[in-house]
């Protein structure tokens, strides 16, 4: 049996009381809500956040931007208004900025204040502690800021940014939205036309929505398919009203419930499906899955439908490692519909899933072994052989590891949901960083 280290973890076992009916929506985007906290700040004016996610992740942010001048309040109505402090305006913070668990609040403030005369001490959790930093200091660097770190480039880290900022050129040499956000949000307070090349397209809500505020961003596409984005430094941001569309990475794990347990019929509604973050939906199609969509419209600049999803017999496939970058967050539960699967399904082209708040690989190895499930580890992606519908075993009195990494805990529940004695989960408290009402919701469909 494996137990947490975490002193006051909080175990549960997650077991299918019924199948999934109804409708649900799904908390706002953590990838938009990250950038509208920080854009809002930085903008002139007064922003409106609607349907914000409040998720400890973007509260870090939030709280890291009021540390540095920005005013974030939360209306009566559940809106939120932020008041920027322009471009250039970021002032030095009284004390060490806490990211708790966020790799994305880390990142990108790192490229922030990488252009400001400020120091910053970025800290984090003992799961963000062990993420490595010198992808975006290796940029930044280059534009001038200057860092301390833990060995191996590791937070703790002090940060002292520059006031002579260069604008640089810099090709993306992993598929990370978190390191072209990183040097583009440098870039902002950079004289100059700042460029990043991105060989492979990845989330692409920093471009969107920094047009949005009314900064000169262009994307050109190079003969070998690379994008060339071009940030023209120094504008005045306009503050903004933006509307959140629901994170199609917390619907996934009802979507991927609603398709393993026999009986369900669900509406997740206003589910965002920008292409750079949907091809879950695609794969689980191509799987059999009968998920539709229904009312696609715009939301916010960004595409969203309702998706309805029926129970299904799914097949296993051969996952094309090209949509890697447009589901990185979707392949923890996408391993538990492939345990259920008719036949074998074979990831590969992961090795990013390695540096995320778990080393997600061998974290998912480990769990669905523990649930029943037939799983080969290889060196970048799982090998699995389902159980063709037939539920899993379950983890019996053993609880699965899920190393501080809120995407592991809900995508083994979804797990518990789809087997005959139930899993537990070691500890359900990393599932606030991302999706708040994930266990409510759950209890909402009749799922627990
Ligand atoms: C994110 C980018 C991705 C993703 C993370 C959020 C973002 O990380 O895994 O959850 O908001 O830019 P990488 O850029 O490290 O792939």
């Amino acid at each position: 049996m494996s137990t947490s280290s975490a002193p006051h973890a909080l175990a549960r076992r997650f077991l299918a009381k019924g199948p999934l009916t109804g409708r649900i929506r799904v908390p706002g985007d953590k990838s938009i809500s990250h950038r509208s906290i920080m854009l809002g700040a930085l903008a002139v004016g007064e922003t409106r956040v609607t349907g914000l996610l409040e998720g400890e992740d973007v509260l870090s942010t939030a709280a890291a931007m009021r540390a540095m001048g920005a005013t974030i309040e939360r209306q009566g109505n559940g809106d939120w208004l932020v008041s920027g402090v322009g471009v250039g305006g970021l002032l030095q913070p009284a004390g060490a900025l806490d990211m708790g668990n966020s790799g994305t609040s880390t990142r990108l403030l790192m490229g922030l204040v990488a252009s400001h005369p400020i120091t910053t001490c970025f800290v984090g959790d003992a799961s963000l502690s062990k993420r490595p930093m010198g992808r975006v200091i290796t940029p930044l660097s280059q534009v001038g800021a200057a860092f301390t770190t833990y060995p191996g480039g590791r937070l703790p880290l002090l940060e002292t940014g520059t006031d002579t900022p260069v604008p640089i050129s810099y090709r993306l040499p992993v598929a990370s939205a978190q390191v072209k956000s990183a040097v583009l949000l440098a870039g902002l307070n950079t004289p100059g036309v700042t460029t990043v090349i991105e060989p492979v397209p990845t989330r692409d809500h920093s471009e969107r929505m920094l047009r949005g505020f009314g900064a000169a961003l262009t994307v050109d596409i190079d003969e070998d398919g690379a994008r060339i984005i071009r940030l023209v430094g120094q504008p005045e941001l306009k503050a903004q009203d933006i509307v959140v569309p629901g994170d199609p990475s917390s619907a996934a794990f009802f979507v991927v419930a609603a398709l393993l347990v026999p009986g369900s019929d669900l509406v997740v509604e206003n589910v965002g499906l920008n292409p750079t973050r949907a091809a879950l939906f695609d794969v689980l199609r191509l799987m059999g899955g009968q998920i539709e969509e229904i009312d696609r419209r715009e939301v916010g600049g960004e595409p969203v439908a309702d998706l309805h999803v029926r129970a299904s017999t799914l097949h296993g496939i051969e996952v094309d490692p090209a949509v890697v970058p447009s589901m990185v967050d979707e392949f923890p539960v996408l391993f538990v519909a492939a345990a259920l699967a008719e036949g074998r399904t074979v990831t590969s082209g992961l090795e990013e899933l390695r540096v995320k708040e778990s080393d997600r690989i061998s974290a998912m190895r480990a769990a669905l072994h523990l649930a029943g499930a037939r799983v080969e580890e290889t060196a970048d992606g799982l090998i699995i052989e389902g159980t063709g519908g037939k539920l899993l075993n379950g983890t019996g009195n053993a609880a699965v590891a899920t190393h501080l990494d809120h995407r592991i805990a809900m995508s083994m529940a979804v797990a518990g949901l789809a087997s005959q004695t139930g899993v537990t989960v070691d500890d359900t408290r990393p599932i606030a960083t991302s999706f708040p009402v994930f266990e409510h919701l759950l209890s909402e469909v009749g799922a627990v």
